[in-house]
């Protein structure tokens, strides 16, 4: 309070002298957060870098995994919540199998019999789902440190994380140079991600963010009263092993059907062999939107004790909607809080499952000389 004082009376000092550092009083007032968020196995330094702004929002990030720790945003009554699942140490990060908030790949989602095809040349990736590869293999991108950078703006504050990754790390090939820009804007509530990358050999790449939302907050109960909306008319069915089967199928008269708000809990125990098969919900919907339009609407998510929205934007051809089911109050995080069953949700923006292995879907062939470039906003509001 007193600091925003002291600065506005120094800008109406400065505007009198006649000094234009509007922009730069501005950048500096709201300069991010930055502190050591302890040391991984192998000795490196981890550091957790907030955003904020001045609409109440919050968002803290580590280098390690590019992870989202933490999400503030405030409820009805102006309350500040976290609303995403997290570990207090990288301890957490790095031992955990859940991919907490962090940022996936090189491919997110499933690869069946952890093998693929470019070019008529065989890829084998690490087999870390049963017999498919799952979110990248052993060590994706969520186990990796990335170099961080501020790249804040009068517009908002801004994290930039880099990370390369060598050909054949993890059986991709190519070497991938990955960027992946976190961005809380000064004037609204959401967290933007800007993922870019290039490669020097054919590859394929589907980036995207687990975060685990509970919109009540983290640790408070499970998600089954949280309203879910999900702009998609299709899905995309799966085997036993969670692997698409190739068909795009209607949702309609299905418990897939979130064309319109309904609780996620009120059909996720129903007799459905695809529930069966998900444990609950753990299936990619096909978004209703062109490829290659611009960023859209594709989901929102209402939690009615505290107000808070959350509305989901992407230039991505599917989302992965995710209700927590492998949680089952084993997890001790932030906090030490547990996290039980179905404790949080996930819509994961991406490219189809196994999209290697079906010519039917959208690539996600990177070719050198292309550049990836995707986007994704988590916008929070409350009604
Ligand atoms: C994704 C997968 C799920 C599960 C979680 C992490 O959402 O689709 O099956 O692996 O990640 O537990």
């Amino acid at each position: 309070m007193h600091r925003a004082r002291v600065a506005a009376s120094v800008l109406r000092l400065v505007s009198v002298v006649g000094v234009v550092v509007l922009g730069h009083t501005a950048e500096a007032s709201t300069k991010m957060q930055t502190q050591a968020f302890g040391k991984t196995a192998g000795g490196q330094a981890v550091t957790l870098y907030t955003l904020s702004n001045a609409k109440g929002m919050e968002a803290a990030i580590i280098d390690f995994g590019a992870t989202v720790v933490s999400l503030k945003v405030p409820d009805r009554k102006k309350q500040a919540g976290d609303v995403v699942l997290g570990y207090d140490d990288v301890a957490g990060y790095e031992n955990g199998k859940a991919y907490f908030g962090a940022t996936i790949g090189r491919y997110g989602n499933r690869i069946a019999h952890g093998a693929f095809a470019i070019d008529g040349k065989t890829y084998h990736v690490p087999k870390n789902d049963g017999d498919n590869s799952l979110h990248g293999g052993v060590q994706g991108f969520n186990k990796r440190m990335w170099k961080a950078k501020d790249v804040s703006t009068s517009a908002g504050q801004a994290l930039e994380l880099t990370y390369v990754s060598k050909d054949g790390e993890e059986g991709y090939p190519g070497t991938l140079s990955v960027k992946v820009t976190y961005t809380l804007p000064a004037d609204r509530n959401e967290l933007r991600i800007d993922y870019s990358a290039t490669t020097d050999k054919d590859t394929v790449l589907n980036l995207t963010n687990h975060s685990y939302f509970n919109l009540a907050g983290e640790g408070n109960g499970d998600i089954l009263q949280h309203q879910l909306t999900l702009h998609a008319s299709k899905f995309t069915p799966v085997d036993q092993t969670l692997i698409p089967t190739g068909e795009l199928q209607p949702v309609a008269n299905m418990p897939f059907d979130f064309t319109k708000a309904v609780a996620i809990g009120a059909r996720i125990n129903q007799d459905d062999q695809q529930l069966k098969f998900g444990r609950g919900y753990d299936h990619n919907w096909v978004l209703d939107r062109k490829p290659g339009s611009p960023i859209s609407l594709v989901a929102e998510a209402y939690e009615p004790q505290t107000g808070r929205v959350l509305q989901v934007l992407t230039t991505e051809p599917g989302i992965q909607f995710y209700s927590g089911n492998f949680l089952d109050g084993t997890i001790h995080g932030k906090g030490g809080k547990v996290y039980g069953h179905r404790g949080a949700f996930c819509l994961e923006t991406q490219h189809f499952p196994d999209s290697p292995n079906h010519a039917n879907f959208p690539s996600t062939v990177l070719k050198p000389g292309a550049r990836y470039s995707t986007r994704t906003i988590f916008r929070f509001s409350t009604r």
